[in-house]
């Protein structure tokens, strides 16, 4: 046999792209400027340049991944973590030790504490609190009066957050209390979190001492939680009591710290969230009254006219698509990020280690590629013969993996029933000063939703 008979093997892992680079970046700030200033045109514009891109953002490339299947990919590979400058100045904010920024094995025992207190089947103990909650809401206001949609829809989620999964009668009072230190917290983060300006956030200035008193206040709210429900050695099956009783690898109880990271975890992600998907739900009852109207003859035909109960959420389909098309077009998450923890790919593109990727879930939601009239809110696009459609992880707003937000049931149980309670009992007409503009933070919410309910 001689040497040029050998014929050269097949690779058996084809050789790796380089993700296309993304043109248009200006010197020093790359593409960040782009993303500061219209943050969701940019991340949409994305998919015309490749399934994974790089964009420039400052002196960092970082990877932007623009398809379904490539999201689905990437949040169900173990390749990737939760890291990045984000989660760091978020964990230097909210505490070290919380489930939403752990990794590895740590995660995975923190996850398995939690969970139990989200289950479907745990879900329905819920029911009557929820129930109340969203009946109180509506009661709240009075006809004609024009509603401050931010406070009250902050008000509903951390009230159900907290009187849910850290039962107790002293929450009533405490969740005002939260109320008031999550909102303040969630506006300054935000800035902390993009325009990293270290020492200027320790001046002494107004905004400053607002967002630290406020931040001080939620870390003590947390710990007066802990220490009465140690002090009153009661053991509801909630939340808390699991924090309580985890044990760590070695069986030992975990520590204060982690208790307390533990449950800022939780409540952060879960008021911020659910507040904002019921501004985009407002929006949406006062900007297409025509859907308005099928959310209430639904209930009105599941109920019978009286209030609407826990228990009639199964059989509400169509508020539920509604409550799911405003989350695709008006997603709460706009963007997520993950970092690489060793040379991987994504679709057959090279992604080195240590390398930061972002996407959109806005924008893979509103990808015309994978909605027929995409901008359109059309809640029947939920309909089983007609969601076949809709490519796999074109819409995830929980996501998937082992990140995957572990409140999908208890957050969407909750987001049906006030969609049905505030539908039946009002119609809602944005008022003069109303700012219905798209406001880009953590979350994305209306700017400043200013609404009047008129009694049905
Ligand atoms: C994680 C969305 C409500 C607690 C997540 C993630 C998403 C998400 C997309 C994954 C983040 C990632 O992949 O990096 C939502 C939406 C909500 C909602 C759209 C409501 C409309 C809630 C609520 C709670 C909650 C009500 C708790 C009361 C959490 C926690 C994590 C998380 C603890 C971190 C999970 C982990 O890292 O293992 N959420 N969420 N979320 N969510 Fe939610």
């Amino acid at each position: 046999m001689t040497v040029e008979s050998v014929k050269p093997e097949a690779p058996l892992v084809p050789e790796l792209r380089e993700p296309p680079r993304v043109g248009g970046g200006v010197p020093v700030l790359g593409h960040g400027w782009k993303l500061v200033r219209d943050p969701l045109a940019f991340m949409s514009r994305l998919r015309d340049h490749g399934d994974v891109v790089r964009l420039k953002l400052g002196p960092k490339t970082v990877y932007a991944v623009t398809t379904p299947a490539l999201t689905g990919a990437l949040a169900l590979s173990n390749d990737f973590i939760i890291a990045g400058p984000l989660w760091e100045s978020l964990e230097g904010l909210l505490g070290k030790e919380g489930v939403a920024t752990a990794n590895g094995p740590r995660h995975r025992r923190q996850r398995r504490i939690i969970q139990p207190a989200f289950r479907l089947d745990a879900i329905p103990a819920y029911g009557s609190i929820m129930e109340e909650e969203a009946h109180a809401l509506t009661e709240r206001w009075k006809p004609g009066e024009t509603i401050d949609c931010t406070s009250e829809s902050f008000r509903v989620a951390v009230r159900i957050a907290a009187r849910c999964l850290l039962r107790g009668d002293y929450m009533d009072e405490r969740a005002e209390r939260l109320c008031v230190a999550l909102a303040t917290v969630f506006r300054g983060m935000y800035r902390r979190m993009v325009v990293p300006l270290g020492p200027l956030y320790k001046l002494p200035l107004p905004a400053n001492r607002e967002f630290n008193r406020a931040l001080a206040d939620l870390h003590l709210l947390v710990d007066e939680i802990v220490a009465e429900r140690r002090a009153s050695g009661q053991k509801p099956d909630d939340l808390l009591t699991a924090l309580l009783e985890a044990t760590d690898e070695n069986g030992d109880p975990i520590g204060e710290q982690e208790i307390h990271d533990q449950v800022v975890a939780i409540l952060t992600p879960g008021s911020e969230t659910v507040a904002s998907t019921i501004m985009w739900l407002l929006h949406m009852l006062a900007e297409h009254p025509e859907h308005a109207d099928r959310v209430r003859d639904e209930v009105e035909a599941v109920t019978g006219g009286r209030p609407v109960a826990f228990a009639d959420v199964q059989g509400l389909r169509h508020t539920n698509n509604v409550v799911v098309e405003s989350m695709r077009l008006s997603p709460a998450v706009w963007i997520l990020t993950r970092r690489a923890v060793r040379d991987t790919e994504l679709g057959g593109y090279r992604i080195p280690a240590g390398a930061d990727i972002v996407y959109s879930p806005y924008a893979i939601q509103r990808d015309p590629k994978s909605y027929a009239r995409n901008l359109e809110f059309d809640p029947d696009r939920w309909l089983p013969d007609r969601v076949k459609d809709i490519p796999k992880h074109a819409m995830s707003p929980f996501s998937v993996g082992n990140r995957k937000c572990p409140s999908d049931h208890f957050s969407m149980a909750q987001l049906t029933l006030i969609t049905a309670a505030l539908a039946t009992k009002y119609r809602f007409e944005q008022v003069p000063g109303s700012n219905d503009g798209t406001r880009v933070g953590i979350t994305l919410r209306p700017h400043d939703l200013l609404l009047r309910p008129v009694p049905r």
